[in-house]
């Protein structure tokens, strides 16, 4: 058996939860009108309400030592300090330098990584004012005003939800797309109706060795040369993001616009490196340089805060307190703001791919659950799709609701309307409706008792299903990038807890590495006969038809 699992606080909370499974948050509610400021915390611009879970004081209290007792503080300053933590790629994990404004020294190793990270910053900003400006320029002279940035996972997801959420701060006349499947359809599709002319491709890749990223940019290449003008062009319409930047210039592309970063920024954890340049393209400078500068806010918070007014231990803390102890399997996140439309697609990758392990850092399979299924999409929308099964199905699904207070549009009613479902739906999952309420409803409908009976059990919704309230006071920059800073630091206190790596990604690579053994045999005229024979017989099925 683990530590973990055998740790007396632990145990304590297994008994603690067959305690509270005798009463529910309703009658909790009822007994304690100071339940909601009690249970909720406020840093500048965002409110996160957790009384909607199934707990009590003595809940936070024990989650707090399962914290104390799993070492969290130590852990924190040891990757804020630049330790190597990333322990299976003995890596430093360090994106909260990217977005120290105040410079203070950060050293990895003997090295002061500061002046580095300024310097990319600088570059950065010079090259987003020079191309909004009209200075840098196409080939045939012509403004740049379509930015193509070509990347996945964390060179895609990142950018493409902070560009959809801040879509409001666009530079006007700038569009922007993103190519991130090596399905051929994605360039196609996206190179349909553009002007090479006025066109950036932005080559987004950590490792620059990327199959998908790099077989879509010689794509682009391709299409940008055969429809415009010769190779000496691709200097003003290429441009790379990257830590191999000898890789990017082999590519073609003119080392001033090449932008690097480090080995100890993560690809998920990379849209505050030279990867947010798409965004900076998009939304201007000044708002990255803001969304940093809220990304900062929610570090010190994080770094500093006592865990009873910590947003990101917190919820952290209530995630472990479902996957471990209600053996919640999944967890949805359902903003009411199409704005943040992708933000569950980012989290998805930022948890999954950080916390998906079942190895602990000493090697020894884990005897617990570990990262849950991260879901979600916009309300109301969800309300029509899934919320069914969260209302009424048989496994419990904690969920993130979040709501913008000042919504960018406000045609008629629309944003009350929205806010009133967001209202709505917690107070719903979390009061359900009892047997006499259902029946109250059925007989003020003039039903009889026959149909009453047959009605009812459907009717019943059991409610006790937990929510987090997340409000933020306006979606610019500087608030999304507190948000954003937020699930980061929870995914990293879920692993510190669960005593795994969130930082590598091992799971990923086996599949690469047989996909490129596959592709030379998908054009090889003999039979495929060294897979096994469903492999086998699908790749000579493929073969046979294509
Ligand atoms: O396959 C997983 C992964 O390594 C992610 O972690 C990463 O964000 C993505 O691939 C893209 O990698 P790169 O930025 O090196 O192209």
């Amino acid at each position: 058996m683990s530590v973990l699992i055998n740790s007396a606080t632990w145990k304590q909370l297994v008994l603690h939860k067959n305690k509270l499974d005798k009463t529910d948050m309703k009658t909790m509610f009822a007994a304690d009108p100071e339940r909601f400021p009690r249970f909720t915390v406020k840093q500048k611009g965002i409110l996160f309400d957790y009384s909607k879970n199934i707990i009590n004081d003595e809940t936070i209290r024990l989650l707090f030592k399962l914290a104390d007792d799993c070492d969290l503080k130590v852990k924190i300053d040891a990757m804020f300090s630049g330790q190597k933590i990333n322990v299976t790629e003995n890596r430093a994990v360090l994106h909260t330098a990217l977005r120290n404004l105040r410079s203070t020294k950060i050293t990895v190793g003997s090295n002061d990584i500061m002046p580095g990270i300024n310097d990319v910053l600088s570059r950065m900003g010079r090259f987003a004012e020079s191309l909004h400006k009209g200075h840098h320029q196409g080939f045939s002279g012509k403004k740049i005003n379509t930015i193509i940035n070509i990347g996945i996972g964390g060179s895609y997801l990142g950018p493409a939800m902070i560009c959809g959420a801040l879509k409001y701060y666009a530079k006007p006349d700038m569009k922007i797309r993103f190519v991130s499947n090596v399905d051929g359809t994605d360039i196609i599709e996206n190179l349909k109706g553009i002007d090479p002319e006025t066109t950036l491709f932005v080559i987004a890749s950590k490792t620059f060795t990327t199959q998908e990223t790099l077989t879509n940019a010689e794509t682009a290449k391709k299409w940008f040369l055969e429809s415009a003008a010769g190779k000496n062009d691709i200097k003003s319409h290429f441009i790379a993001l990257s830590t191999n930047i000898d890789g990017a210039k082999e590519f073609g592309i003119d080392p001033k616009n090449v932008f690097g970063f480090w080995d100890w920024v993560g690809g998920r954890y990379s849209l505050w490196s030279a990867v947010g340049m798409s965004i900076a393209l998009y939304i201007g400078f000044d708002n990255f340089a803001s969304l940093l500068a809220g990304a900062s806010e929610t570090d010190e918070h994080f770094r500093t805060e006592p865990f009873e007014h910590n947003m990101p231990v917190i919820a952290a803390l209530l995630g472990i307190w479902y996957s471990n102890f209600f053996d919640a399997r999944t967890q949805a996140v359902i903003p009411y703001d199409q704005y943040l439309a992708r933000l569950p697609e980012y989290l998805q990758q930022l948890d999954m791919e950080s916390n998906g392990k079942s190895v602990c850092l000493n090697g020894e399979l884990v005897d617990y659950s570990t990262g849950p299924v991260i879901w979600g999409q916009p309300g109301t929308s969800a309300q029509h799709s899934f919320f069914q099964l969260i209302h009424q199905g048989t496994q419990m699904i904690p969920v993130d609701f979040i709501a913008v207070m000042n919504n960018a549009n406000k045609p008629g009613n629309h944003h009350d309307i929205l806010l009133s479902n967001f209202f709505a739906q917690t107070e719903a999952l979390m009061k359900g409706r009892n047997e006499a309420e259902a029946r109250e409803e059925l007989e003020s409908q003039g039903m009889d008792e026959t149909e009453i009976k047959k009605l009812l059990p459907h009717k019943i919704f059991p409610g006790n299903k937990p929510t987090n309230s997340i409000i933020l006071d306006k979606l610019d920059p500087h608030t999304l990038g507190m948000l954003v800073a937020m699930y980061e630091h929870k995914v990293f206190v879920q692993g510190a807890i669960w005593n795994i790596n969130s930082f590598d990604q091992w799971g990923v690579e086996l599949g690469k590495i047989l996909a490129k053994q596959i592709l030379p045999q998908l054009t090889a005229a003999e039979d495929v006969t060294d897979h096994d024979s469903s492999t086998n017989g699908l790749m000579n099925y493929y073969k046979g038809k294509h």
